[in-house]
């Protein structure tokens, strides 16, 4: 699929069937997860993966997902991620969200339907999956098939500002 395609086609989801998500279809997800840049390619990012009842069943005391059948917990390394000298700056953040910008459009292009999920409850995450010190869950991410119509390509027509809105020339 052609990127703009398929970017247009990604669309947040908030109703999924039961249905599993394959194996085959993880591996795919996490191996674009794995060739994601980070900063001095540090790779310094862990990707907690959830799909037992159980799993899911602890996932609820900490956010809502929508009843999606499997997620990933993007979790940052934030002792091992690249600090920016001049003020200190941790990019763990940036790394995590591109790792999770590459999950979601490869459950685009895999057919999935995904939702990037930032409202939980860190402390029961960390509480329930044991997520250690040093590791910051900064994205959780859902995947699965559509409990109904997906959204449309072209609703970014009308949901997004036109580019006269974003792009400045030369100068402000
Ligand atoms: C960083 C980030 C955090 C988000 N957090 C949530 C969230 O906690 N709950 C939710 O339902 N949607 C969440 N979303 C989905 C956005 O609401 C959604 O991407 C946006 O409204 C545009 O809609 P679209 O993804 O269908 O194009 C998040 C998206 C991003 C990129």
């Amino acid at each position: 699929m052609d990127f703009l395609e398929l970017a247009k086609k990604r669309c947040s989801t908030r109703a999924y069937t039961a249905q599993k998500v394959e194996d085959e279809k993880l591996a795919r997800l996490l191996e674009a997860a794995r060739v994601a840049p980070t900063g001095a390619n540090s790779q310094a990012f862990r990707l907690l993966v959830i799909r037992s009842e159980e799993g899911l069943a602890k996932l609820a005391e900490a956010a809502n997902f929508y009843n999606a059948p499997l997620a990933i917990v993007v979790c940052a390394d934030v002792e091992q991620c690249w600090h920016r000298s001049f003020d200190g700056k941790c990019i763990s953040d940036i790394d995590a969200s591109i790792v999770s910008t590459h999950l979601v459009l490869e459950a685009t292009e895999l057919g999935l339907a995904s939702l990037w999920i930032c409202r939980f409850k860190a402390d029961v995450l960390r509480e329930q999956f044991h997520i250690p010190e040093g590791l910051e869950p900064v994205n959780l991410t859902v995947f699965g098939y559509p409990d109904g119509e997906l959204k449309s390509p072209d609703r970014h027509a009308a949901e997004r500002k036109p580019l006269s809105a974003l792009v400045v020339n030369e100068h402000f």
